[in-house]
């Protein structure tokens, strides 16, 4: 049973750069199918200093309030679901909020619990508008990340950077969500976590991949016992993405659970997996992990690139975060492609990109770390294309330049 409230637009912002994992592999001294092909990466994104969870959001946000005509009046509650927090108390939702000028008469926070935190973000907001307690207004949920590793650990190659904005609404042109009771699947583990002290995860990866798809298991089973909907009643199937080939992994155990079910009488594991969830992969091979975004850029990537076949379709999707919390959940596209296409941005924002090389990759890096320190304000320079852009800490504060204002200090 599908419903009026979901996501009425949806736009993404990926960071200026990017490093081939071939060039990474090589400086590993790995050998590149490793990360091509058994991890199923191809490329990651790169932050540079003016790049930071913040900025990302507030790029993602001004696309999806431009591409979809709405004011900053029209947005009654700002969620920003993201495990990258700039400040141990104020929401990186406060910072958008200022960045965007949106009305004050708004409730305003950040959602954390790993990668699960924007879909924590999505049901609830969804929640509000189905209560009708937006009265009209809309809630606006960005997820933003930066994936970040140690150098030389096995999981620097699963890294990236980027934000996805979705306007929810009781318009849902995009994605009705289904109303079906919650199947949800929570679990006290350590597969991956990033002490207060540390700017890079640590991470049990093969742990965290059993742990996934544990919990991949556990919300799939009450998603089927409390929908009755079934394998063929799917168009999509979207997953959780740490890096593509974890999304394969995911669906294979749902499909042999489902060829289990039918005697072998089944398509093939490769064609159905092309089918219903390979479509939606492009973006994330391209941009790495986005952690909370991962999920909602496969389904951008998906309506960006799919819209007439996925329109009116119906989507099932999987969101897991570490530590641990998953839901599965599933909506129907909207039967008019036109409503979000030219609005999502994803193959625009990576024409735009540019290419570095390793020692630049770890030259960012390192300046990435000096302007999180207290001092490390500079002025801006010219306004760099209208984008919004973090430009350090001054006297403990954060400061950010928006096109047409000038940094305040
Ligand atoms: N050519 C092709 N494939 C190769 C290869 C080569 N030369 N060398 C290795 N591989 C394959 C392996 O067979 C393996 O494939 P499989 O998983 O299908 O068996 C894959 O590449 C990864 O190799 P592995 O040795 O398992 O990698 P690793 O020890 O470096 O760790 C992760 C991989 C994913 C665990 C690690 O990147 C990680 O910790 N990531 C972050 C955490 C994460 O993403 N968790 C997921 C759940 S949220």
């Amino acid at each position: 049973m599908n419903s009026r409230f979901g996501i009425e637009g949806i736009a993404v912002s990926i960071p200026s750069h990017y490093i081939d994992l071939k060039t990474l592999a090589e400086a590993r001294g790995i050998d590149p199918a490793k990360y091509y092909v058994g991890l199923g990466g191809r490329r990651m994104a790169v932050v540079t200093p003016e790049e930071d969870p913040v900025t990302l959001a507030a790029e993602a946000a001004r696309k999806v309030l431009g591409g979809y005509q709405v004011t900053p009046d029209d947005i009654g509650m700002l969620i920003v679901g993201s495990e990258s927090g700039v400040d141990a108390a104020k929401p990186i939702a406060a910072y958008v909020h200022g960045l965007l000028g949106l009305n004050p008469q708004c409730r305003t926070f950040d959602t954390q619990h790993a990668c699960y935190g924007a879909t924590a973000a999505l049901r609830l907001a969804a929640d509000w508008c189905a209560q009708g307690n937006g009265r009209r207004r809309k809630a606006l949920v960005i997820a933003t990340d930066i994936a970040r590793y140690e150098v030389g650990s096995a999981g620097e190659p699963t890294q990236g950077a980027g934000a996805v904005a979705m306007l929810v609404s009781t318009e849902p042109g995009v994605v009705a969500f289904d109303a079906y009771p919650d199947a949800v699947f929570t679990e006290d583990v350590m597969d991956f976590w990033r002490p207060h002290y540390r700017s890079t995860a640590l991470v049990d990866g093969k742990y965290s991949i059993e742990c996934y798809l544990r919990a991949l298991e556990h919300t799939y089973e009450a998603y089927e016992r409390s929908s009755g909907v079934r394998w063929e009643d799917f168009t999509h199937l979207l997953f959780h993405v740490p890096f593509p080939k974890m999304a394969y992994k995911a669906f294979r155990r749902l499909y042999e659970r489902e060829a289990a079910r039918r005697n072998g009488d089944f398509p093939p594991l490769d064609a159905e997996y092309e089918r219903l969830t390979g479509p939606a992969l492009w973006a994330n091979v391209e941009v790495g992990n986005i952690y909370s975004g991962s999920l909602y850029l496969s389904l951008a990537a998906l309506l960006e690139r799919q819209d007439a076949a996925v329109a009116g379709g119906r989507i099932g999707l999987f969101s897991y975060g570490s530590g641990s919390c998953a839901e599965f959940f599933s909506g129907s596209v909207g039967p008019d492609a036109s409503v979000w296409r030219g609005r999502i941005g994803v193959a625009e924002a990576l024409a735009h990109r540019t290419e570095v090389g390793y020692e630049t990759y770890l030259a960012l890096r390192r300046a990435g770390e000096a302007m999180s320190k207290n001092g490390s304000f500079r002025a801006p320079g010219p306004e760099a294309n209208g984008h919004v852009r973090f430009l350090g800490i001054h006297d403990d504060r954060r400061v950010y330049d928006r096109p047409g204002r000038r940094a305040m200090v």
